[in-house]
């Protein structure tokens, strides 16, 4: 298993080998003799704190970049006065570039304190050239850089930087290599993300992830259907696959497979109940998909399938290529072919050039689909996209009152969508304790809609049937049935 490599067998004192995954290896034994002597000098191990900013994409690098960490011998902090502090950061939007700087400042101050610490960062904000020169300027306690496409090289860099003792920075520009086989963390024994692509090809006009996360790459179905084998023989129950565009999946292999395809394989691995995945572009979904999900058992009825815009006219702009109209129809023929499917969204509001009749058409879409749940971002400028340079920049107070309409509407329209479930019994993973009172289990519907029910921690990890009793919003309370 991935998670076992025998760091031992590896000569730390020969060259490092050219080819991945052993050159990792290599250097994850170099650090792990590092981690000994540190342990030696100070009677205890040192620890490591990761913070993951984003997406599920980050939140799954992040398990990869701890799953490193720990096979050399760190420990896991929960906070910041760690040893080593990594930030694996995000920069879709620009206030998740502001709360990096923001932690940043503070770790700063830490660090005066704990002058040993090692500080680095990670992720999509690494890729762009003027957070590099910013950080050199006014953040130089910042040990280590690296960015999305070099993210498996961490015991490499981590090895580099101790050994030299001076800060290393090291952002590739782009790549074509996907580095199967080094360990990962798994935050939950039950359920994983599986990365099945990686990158963008889609430019739609507004967003940064493109430029920061390369050209589309997918994993040979091989790879992905052997991961998952490992993972359901280690208790894994449910899987969701990742990807910015998970419906052009395969187009780029040698041999090329298609998305459906592949759903279709991992139905197959025993031990696996529920499969999700994550994000859907409406110009790809095929009727092959449609097909799948309408007969699978395993796949949850579910799908994330971001809108944007309801305006045709702002469609075009955003380079979504599709129209309202195609948005709608799609939907519909998803609820026709998957009865009860819980159909979820992102919405942009002030994209350049949005106008009052703009968003009453996004409303309007909102209306016709009903969503479960929407996600609703406000239009950030990402410099070096199209729409950044775009005259008619919507002014904020117009923007943040139409937000607020959407939002209202949005979570009225939610509340009355979800509850369609209430007295009926139906399959629900049960997740963990609820937080708030012990003697209830937090778990989910296929669809995602979240559930309490009286229960014990031995149910974690297992589906059982729940009757939804009661509904409080956005979500139920339950009874466990025979
Ligand atoms: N401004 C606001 N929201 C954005 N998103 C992507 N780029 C931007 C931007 N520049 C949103 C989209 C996408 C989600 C992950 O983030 O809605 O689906
Ligand atoms: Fe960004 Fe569009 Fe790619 Fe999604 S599909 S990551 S919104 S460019």
């Amino acid at each position: 298993m991935d998670n076992e490599i025998d760091l031992g067998q590896i000569d730390i004192n020969s060259e490092p080998p050219i080819e991945e995954p052993a050159r990792q290896y290599y250097f994850m034994a170099k650090c792990r003799e590092w981690v000994r002597e540190f342990e030696r000098k100070n009677g205890r191990r040192p620890c490591f704190f990761t913070q993951t900013f984003g997406c599920q994409m980050n939140a799954k690098d992040s398990e990869k970049l701890a799953g490193i960490l720990e096979a050399v011998g760190f420990l896991e902090a929960d906070g910041e006065d760690a040893d080593f502090v990594l930030y694996n950061t995000c920069t879709v939007r620009e206030n998740a570039n502001q709360r990096v700087y923001g932690r940043l400042g503070q770790l700063g101050v830490l660090k005066k304190k704990r002058p040993w610490m090692l500080i680095a960062l990670c992720g999509c904000m690494m890729q762009e050239k003027e957070v590099i020169k910013k950080l050199k300027a006014s953040y130089p306690f910042v040990d280590l850089i690296f960015g999305t496409h070099n993210i498996f090289q961490l015991a490499e860099l981590l090895f580099r930087c101790l050994d030299q003792q001076k800060p290393v920075v090291e952002v590739w520009e782009e790549t074509d290599k996907i580095v199967e086989k080094l360990p990962a963390q798994r935050k939950y024994s039950f359920k994983s993300g599986v990365n099945i692509m990686f990158g963008c090809n889609n430019f739609c006009s507004y967003c940064i992830v493109p430029y920061v996360r390369g050209r589309e790459r997918s994993r040979s179905p091989q790879e992905i259907i052997r991961e998952i084998k490992a993972l359901a023989a280690d208790g894994v129950v449910e899987v969701m696959l990742l990807g910015q565009n998970v419906n052009s999946y395969g187009k780029t292999l040698d041999k090329p497979v298609s998305f459906a395809r592949l759903l279709e394989e991992v139905e197959q691995v025993e031990g696996i109940k529920r499969i999700r995945f994550m994000t859907s572009h409406p110009k790809d979904l095929s009727d092959e998909l449609i097909e799948v999900m309408s007969r699978s058992v395993k796949v949850c009825p579910h799908l994330h399938l971001p809108l944007q815009s309801g305006s045709s006219r702002i469609l075009k702009q955003m380079n979504r290529k599709y129209t309202k109209e195609q948005y709608l129809a799609l939907a519909e023929k998803i609820k026709e072919a998957v009865p009860g499917i819980s159909l979820t969204t992102d919405i942009i509001v002030g994209f350049p050039g949005e106008t009052e009749e703009d968003f009453l058409e996004t409303l309007d879409v909102v209306e016709k689909v009903s969503f479960d749940s929407a996600f609703t971002f406000i239009y950030s400028k990402r410099t070096g996209t199209p729409a950044a340079a775009m005259a008619d920049q919507v002014p904020y107070d117009v923007v943040k009152e139409r937000f607020d309409r959407l939002l209202k509407r949005v979570q009225e329209i939610s509340a009355k969508a979800l509850s369609r479930h209430l007295h009926t019994v139906q399959e629900v993973l049960a997740e963990e304790v609820n937080t708030h009172d012990g003697r209830l289990i937090t778990g989910r519907l296929g669809n995602n809609t979240l559930v309490h029910f009286p229960g014990g921690p031995k149910l974690i990890g297992s589906v059982v049937s729940v009757s939804l009793d009661e509904f409080k919003g956005f979500y139920y309370m339950g009874n466990l049935k025979e």
